[in-house]
């Protein structure tokens, strides 16, 4: 899996900051609509960007939580959130949450679960800390959603078969739903958020996301037999489209709003 060291986490914030993350954080924020004195938890805070908002919104009679894994994500987050009082970052596990039964008005969650693999009781956990109606938005990739011109087709599938190894589960929005329900959950909606760019824009989702799939794909290529050199020509021929005018690349983000 990928490592959120502080190399990663600049490049998050990058990719997170172009118009289409900005896009759905808005998204998230109107499916999570949060009232002023909430409290919320956001699980695998990352850079700290929707947490941010969400502790503008909730103010300073609210409450935000960032919980992340990563050592480089919460320093980040907390240097971003520093002027909030309201807002504070704790190290932790999606899968071990150590907050009391029915603390938080609301908890979201935005590509952060396509990491944990135990899943099962990371669902169990979110549902634990949320108060009775309490709502969770939850947002991952399925990356077999992907549509990406390439002029050699099997070379790209070997990259991204390659890069669904970054991720415990690359698949997640298709079987969270049940997953959700097991855990006791209701799902009142999902909905579908497209990383699309119909042509060539280096500060968009897509453009981050081709230097992050080649560095992951460079360091991890050789245990599936892709070389540097291929990896390399894999991004060069992107970067050839994109001159002709013919680059193309869209994926989907699906986003749950569940109650308990
Ligand atoms: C792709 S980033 C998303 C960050 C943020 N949620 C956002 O959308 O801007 C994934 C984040 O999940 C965190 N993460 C991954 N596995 C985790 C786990 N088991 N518990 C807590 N955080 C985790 C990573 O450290 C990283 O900050």
């Amino acid at each position: 899996m990928i490592e959120f060291d502080e190399a990663a986490a600049r490049a998050v914030e990058a990719m997170y900051l172009t118009p289409d993350v900005v896009g759905q954080r808005a998204r998230v924020i109107e499916m999570l609509s949060p009232r002023p004195g909430e409290r919320i938890l956001d699980i695998g805070v990352g850079p700290g960007l929707l947490a941010h908002d969400l502790a503008r919104m909730v103010g300073d009679t609210g409450r935000v939580v960032g919980l992340d894994a990563a050592p480089a994500m919460l320093k980040m987050a907390r240097t971003r959130l520093a002027a909030l009082p309201q807002a504070e970052c704790v190290e932790g596990d999606a899968a071990r949450l150590d907050f009391a039964d029915a603390s938080f008005d609301a908890v979201v969650s935005t590509q952060v679960y396509e990491y944990v693999a135990p899943i099962a009781r990371a669902l169990s956990e979110l549902h634990r800390v949320l108060k009775p109606g309490g709502r969770a938005v939850i947002l991952d990739t399925d990356w077999r959603s992907i549509v990406w011109h390439s002029s050699d087709e099997a070379r790209m599938g070997r990259v991204l078969s390659c890069w669904d190894g970054h991720l415990a589960d690359p698949h997640l929005p298709a079987t969270l739903g049940p997953s959700l329900r097991r855990a006791g959950f209701t799902v009142a909606r999902v909905e579908i958020v497209p990383m699309f760019s119909a042509h060539w824009q280096p500060v968009s989702y897509a453009g981050g996301i081709m230097r992050s799939i080649r560095s992951y794909v460079q360091a991890n290529g050789a245990k599936v037999g892709l070389g540097g050199d291929e990896v390399q020509a894999w991004y060069d021929d992107q970067l050839r489209l994109a001159e002709r005018g013919e680059f193309f690349f869209s994926v989907n983000r699906y986003a749950f709003v569940a109650t308990r």
